[in-house]
């Protein structure tokens, strides 16, 4: 198959209608458009269509008890795909609507088991990305997209890490420049009457609960070896083909341990690299220093992250050592996918 890929101007992509309007024959006819989002590119097909959205799975290689996001463009398309809003939910919509926030409710028999990947409950998102929606308006049907690379790699973040992954597997590829927040949507359960958290993001914690007060987070989160309750999260994920290991500890102890630890692996002769901060950066000395981001603006860190775990494999790194992010900000999200992608491996200073 060829891929079809067309850019457009993030800022004002309604100046590419006829772009908009071949990408919506190709949902509407059951084919996969992958488009960008504020969070991560998506791999869109017809929510409401079981054939079109096994190609999803197939495309990515994804096991297929993974559910998919649903994407609508206006909070009326909410009210034919699921079954009850409760009024925390509402309020979650009225203050993150449209934005990075997944939330999780009771569907009803439009959506597809294929979509829902077997649950009675469906993941809806409505992104505030403008090309996002003026795919989905166009397209006139809620779009499933997951995150728009292959199984098991980092997330998206720019039209080129989806045509790395995916070209010739897909009908097209929507340009619409790099992901502004970078991690993917929190995603919060709202079918039950104690709404939980089960994928941390740039929507934090404590910015739920200022709306709608105290929320549980899925322990999965946080301990080890625990099953989440999304079943996406208990896949590895995020790896770059490196040995992947994170230090964790004070800011000094920490460059020192990373430091002693590059030594040993560049003196092997080991392809080795430091993902580091601003903060940091000039006190490494062996291997490729990433930098991350700022320590102080953590969203910069949360914007940067998939893109260097995917240059690691780019620069054919076999060994990676990462400084830890532990506040209780979006640090939760860096952190959370920074674990994934180092299947856990962790060293205490
Ligand atoms: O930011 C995002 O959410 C991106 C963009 C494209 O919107 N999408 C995304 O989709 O990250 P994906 O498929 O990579 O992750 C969806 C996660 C998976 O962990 C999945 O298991 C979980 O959402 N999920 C979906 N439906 C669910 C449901 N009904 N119950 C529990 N978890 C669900
Ligand atoms: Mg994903």
């Amino acid at each position: 198959m060829k891929t079809l890929i067309k850019k457009v101007d993030a800022e004002f992509p309604e100046n590419s209608l006829t772009i908009f309007e071949t990408a919506a024959k190709i949902i509407n006819s059951g084919g996969l458009v992958a488009f960008p989002t504020e969070t991560v590119y998506g791999l869109g097909a017809n929510a409401l269509d079981s054939n079109a959205v096994k190609k999803i799975y197939a495309a990515k290689g994804r096991p297929s008890d993974n559910p998919l996001i649903v994407h609508i463009s206006d909070i009326s398309e909410l009210y034919p795909i699921v079954s009850y809003i409760s009024d925390k939910a509402l309020k979650l919509i009225d203050a993150f609507w449209p934005g990075p926030l997944t939330l999780i409710f009771n569907k009803t028999d439009i959506i597809p088991y294929e979509t829902s990947g077997g649950l009675n409950t469906v993941a809806i998102r409505f992104p505030s990305n403008k090309t996002a929606q003026l795919l989905i308006k166009q397209a006139a049907v809620p779009i499933a997209a997951p995150s728009a690379n292959s199984s098991g790699k980092p997330s998206p973040t720019r039209a080129s890490h989806v045509e790395f992954d995916l070209n010739g597997k897909i009908d097209m590829i929507i340009d619409g420049g790099g992901s502004k927040f970078g991690l993917e949507s929190t995603i919060i359960d709202v079918s039950s009457e104690i709404p939980c958290i089960l994928r941390p993001g740039s929507i934090t914690k404590k910015m739920i609960e200022d709306v709608i007060g105290n929320v549980e987070i899925d322990s999965a989160v946080i301990k080890e070896n625990t099953m989440p309750k999304a079943p996406g999260m208990k896949y590895k994920h995020y790896s770059p083909l490196a040995n992947v290991t994170i230090v964790s500890g004070d800011i000094e102890n920490t460059v020192k341990k990373i430091n002693s630890l590059a030594f040993k692996s560049v003196s092997k002769n080991i392809n080795t690299a430091i993902i580091a901060t601003t903060q940091t950066e000039n006190q490494y000395k062996y291997g490729t220093i990433l930098v991350a981001g700022d320590r102080n603006k953590p969203e910069t860190i949360a914007k940067n992250l998939f893109k260097i775990l995917r240059k690691c494999d780019y620069l054919n790194i076999k060994e990676v050592y990462s400084e830890s992010f532990d506040s209780d900000g979006i640090e939760t999200a860096i952190m959370n996918r920074l674990k994934k992608a180092a299947g856990n491996n962790i060293i205490y200073v």
